[in-house]
């Protein structure tokens, strides 16, 4: 949710902290900080409100150097966004920046109110830097005051922490929110992900839960939840200065939806062989053949692939799939079948309702698979089974390269359960793997007709609601598709199952209001129709998203058409999340909204 930078250096180090924030601005920019010591060995801040050129601006007004610093870009949770909120948080001896919450900060708060702190934020964040600050006052030396806090705060955090005189040393600490250490040349680094360092060091450290780290120009030093002296391993992180650019696009959200048939085809590539043409799956500690049931869970975007997938996987593999959002299956005490199966999907890894619901099931004896797009991540690092996804870094805050590839890889996934429960023959696995292969060159056809989402978007932007309906598979592609314009033009979207509309939400329907039908020629497109015509009898107006078969069947009460592919129904759902991606961000940049960072939003939403 925020993201944390730390550098002890041999050069100045301000512009290294604010280029790893502005790497790290997708996951949060309510506000922006940095802290270093001075020539004198004393703490200096900076901070601003709003995001990081507005602290190059402040930067620029009064400069600050320094060989050793933290910085951090911030999602609010406690307390406005604000410069007085704004991290690095400091007293004269000690200053910290933090990504989490400290759940128990009331009472540290109190505590420490007693014994005469003066606090200057509505932060939680500000009770960890004063607790450190009166164990320091008491005489502890830095690594002892650090531990001695970490003992006492509950909740969930990374920490990067500098020291006044304290020249050579950065303390970080993770529970329950991701936190790397970066191996340089005489320097070493703080960061939320592998990320924020690229341009600095491809050699990357992960600390494990409850992990603390001394580090210093020469090296680093782990320690375990007990304190114990720990070796963490250096891994080569694929991730390098040059994936993360822009290039020639006015926004990563468009160089992103460009990516797909390119990712898509990696993604494939990783599980299904070119020689045999089939799935072959890592191990996953499982038998696919003996599991009783599947359960899913996600959030946002991700739990729209889950969705999607709960029809494949009932369809061709013949297996019963529950799917539940994360933020209500954690708190559900669900019982969990031994037997069963239980996939969790996620871009970043890390979102923390997510991580949690994976971690009941596994405190609960159950099996655990992931599909992630960040292989270092919380949820790689501790699930039974892992398959990732192949996107390469997302860093538009709306989900698109990753939502489509975690789709094919669901779809391969399906297909593989299929084919262990003997679900399938022969001939239909081929052929509807061979139409899953062919997905990236369809999906390249599909980019072609951006031209005429963008002249659509133009005809829906003034809208003041926006309907998306669907059947079957294509039902949590509506979902998808509202998510993404809402998330991006602000304006109010629904998406419904077709069949649902009859049952209320038609009463929505006026002139006014665009709805969009998402209808491949399928086993369910009659049905489609015929809602569609409910809402043309209405006055709605109607976008209707089919192949050329379904485009025979409409007539000039239709508002719109977009043409898509003729494809096998089992892919259609992965292709027809492409249109939704380009309508949501034309109408975006149409109403000049902020497009890969929207208000209120964050990349990986790592609090609850
Ligand atoms: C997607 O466009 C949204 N930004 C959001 O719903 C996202 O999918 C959700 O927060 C889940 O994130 P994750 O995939 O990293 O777990």
């Amino acid at each position: 949710m925020c993201g944390i930078v730390g550098v002890v250096g041999t050069r100045d180090v301000v512009p290294l902290l604010v280029d790893g924030l502005k790497r790290l601005e997708y996951r949060g920019y309510d506000s922006a900080g940095v802290a270093t010591l001075v020539k004198s060995g004393a703490l200096e801040r900076r901070r601003a409100e709003g995001k990081i050129v507005n602290l190059q601006a402040r930067l620029q007004e009064e400069p600050l150097q320094g060989l050793i610093g933290i910085a951090h870009t911030r999602w609010a949770t406690h307390g406005a966004p604000n410069e007085s909120n704004a991290h690095p948080h400091a007293t004269e001896r000690v200053a910290l920046v933090h990504n989490g919450i400290i759940e128990n900060y009331r009472e540290l708060g109190e505590e420490l109110l007693a014994k005469g702190h003066k606090f200057q934020s509505q932060t939680d964040t500000e009770v960890a830097v004063r607790l450190i600050d009166q164990y320091l006052i008491e005489g502890l030396k830095p690594e002892d005051a650090v531990k001695t806090a970490l003992g006492r705060l509950r909740g969930a955090f990374a920490l990067a922490i500098l020291f006044h005189g304290e020249t050579d040393l950065l303390i970080g600490a993770r529970r329950g929110a991701p936190l790397a250490v970066g191996f340089g040349n005489g320097e070493m680094y703080l960061g939320s992900d592998a990320l924020a360092l690229a341009p600095l060091t491809d050699k990357i450290a992960y600390l494990d839960e409850g992990d603390w780290v001394v580090l210093s120009r020469d090296g680093a030093r782990f320690f375990d939840a007990d304190d114990k002296p720990v070796q963490r391993a250096v891994r080569p992180t694929a991730i390098s200065g040059a994936m993360i650019g822009k290039g020639n696009y006015r926004h990563y959200m468009l160089k992103e939806i460009y990516e797909q048939p390119a990712v898509m085809g990696d993604t494939i590539n990783t599980m299904v062989s070119p020689t045999d043409r089939w799935v072959h799956l890592p191990d996953l500690g499982i038998d696919l053949a003996k599991i009783s049931r599947i359960t899913i869970v996600a959030c946002g975007t991700s739990y729209y692939s889950g969705l999607v997938a709960k029809y494949w996987l009932e369809r061709y593999a013949r297996i019963g799939v529950e799917v539940d959002v994360a933020s209500e299956f954690r708190y559900r005490e669900a019982p969990v079948d031994p037997n069963s199966l239980s996939i969790f999907i996620s871009q970043s890894g890390e979102t923390a309702d997510t991580l949690a619901a994976m971690r009941y099931v596994k405190q609960n004896g159950g099996r655990t698979l992931v599909i992630v797009n960040v292989p270092e991540s919380s949820m790689a690092r501790e699930a039974d089974g892992v398959l990732p996804t192949k996107a390469g870094p997302e860093i538009g805050v709306a989900s698109t390269k990753a939502f489509t590839c975690q789709l094919v890889t669901l779809a391969a996934f399906s297909l593989a359960v299929a084919r262990a429960r003997k679900a399938l023959s022969e001939a239909e696995s081929a052929k509807l793997m061979a139409a899953l292969m062919e997905v990236p060159a369809h999906a390249a056809e599909v980019l072609n007709h951006d031209e005429d989402l963008q002249a659509l978007a133009e005809k829906i932007m003034d809208a003041r609601d926006v309907l998306y309906i669907g059947r079957g598979p294509c039902y949590p592609l509506a979902l998808e598709g509202a998510l993404k314009l809402k998330e991006i033009s602000y304006i109010h979207a629904e998406g419904y199952a077709a069949g649902e509309l009859k049952h209320g939400p038609i009463a929505l329907i006026d002139e006014q209001v665009p709805v969009i039908v998402i209808a491949p020629s399928d086993s369910l497109f009659e049905k489609t129709i015929s809602n569609m015509q409910e809402v043309m009898a209405r006055g709605g107006k109607v976008i209707f998203m089919s192949d050329k078969a379904g485009l025979a069947h409409v007539d000039e009460r239709t508002f719109a058409t977009v043409v898509l592919p003729q494809v096998e129904p089992f892919v259609a759902p992965i292709l027809y999340a492409i249109p939704v991606q380009l309508l949501a961000y034309h109408v975006a940049v149409l109403k000049g909204t902020d497009v890969d960072q929207p208000r209120n939003l964050a990349k990986s939403v790592t609090v609850e």
